[in-house]
């Protein structure tokens, strides 16, 4: 008798691999639900990420993970009349990106490449910030990841990460975690009928660093100045770091 098929489970592919296809699969409702997973925080996070970033007229970027272009498109209105680009690996959530770049009239400042955020597809010193938005936790290697951003802003120009984190304190960090591994993939399932593509929420944060490590992690690999603010008792981190101007 031939020995049966082995059919692995999904989260045992490679992750790049497993990663990409959730993003293909909820592409389009993405948006939806990041505002009611996150009970529409990650607006709050993102206006006080831009504040920090104080993009000036002019400032290139580039939004590394873009998914469906928010913040791509915040620093654009910012920037007004800089280049803005988006890289992400997903072509579905990039179609959704690129018609809401459209639908609000970037589509001159802002320009959307397929590539993998550990091999970014860019000269070196070439932008004013680079940004990653609720992506770091998702990639491989995430300092392959960053030194990637690092290498392609320009001296003094700015890394910046928008992340997922972990809360320290009791009892709000059970409270968090039991909803954050309960009840959110549940609402996945309901909402958005996928409960696989929502577990994984938060099993890609078990393995993220917390706050200070990942602080840590930006200063182990030359980036200056750096900064790690929790956002809502530490269920979100902004992390920000500065190129040397000397970089070689
Ligand atoms: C949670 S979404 C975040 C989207 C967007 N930055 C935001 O703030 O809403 C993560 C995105 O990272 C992308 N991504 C994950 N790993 C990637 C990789 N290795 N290279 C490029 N994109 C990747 C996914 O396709 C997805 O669009």
């Amino acid at each position: 008798m031939s020995k049966p098929e082995i059919v692995k489970p999904e989260s045992t592919k490679p992750k790049e691999q497993f990663v990409q296809s959730v993003f293909e699969s909820i592409a389009p409702k993405y948006d939806m639900m990041n505002d009611l997973l996150s009970f529409r925080m990650h607006k709050t996070w993102r206006k006080f990420t831009m504040q920090k970033m104080n993009v000036q007229q002019g400032d290139s970027a580039l939004d590394v993970c873009c998914g469906t272009c928010d913040w791509t498109i915040s620093i654009a209105e910012a920037s007004k009349t800089g280049s803005v680009y988006g890289l992400d690996f997903s072509p579905n959530m990039l179609s959704v990106g690129q018609t809401k770049i459209d639908r609000d009239g970037w589509q001159d400042n802002i320009t959307l490449k397929q590539g993998n955020a550990m091999d970014l597809p860019f000269e070196d010193n070439t932008f004013d910030y680079a940004t990653i938005g609720f992506g770091l936790r998702n990639v491989p290697d995430l300092e392959k990841t960053l030194r990637e951003m690092q290498r392609v802003v320009k001296p003094g120009g700015m890394v910046v990460c928008l992340e997922l984190s972990k809360p320290t304190w009791q009892p709000f960090k059970g409270i968090y975690y039991f909803y954050f591994q309960n009840l959110l993939p549940l609402m996945g399932r309901v909402v958005a009928k996928s409960y696989e593509q929502y577990k994984w929420l938060p099993d890609s944060l078990i393995a993220f660093p917390g706050r200070e490590e990942l602080a840590g992690i930006f200063r182990n690999i030359g980036l200056q100045q750096v900064q790690a603010y929790p956002l809502t008792g530490g269920i979100a981190a902004l992390h920000i770091g500065i190129k040397e101007k000397q970089h070689v």
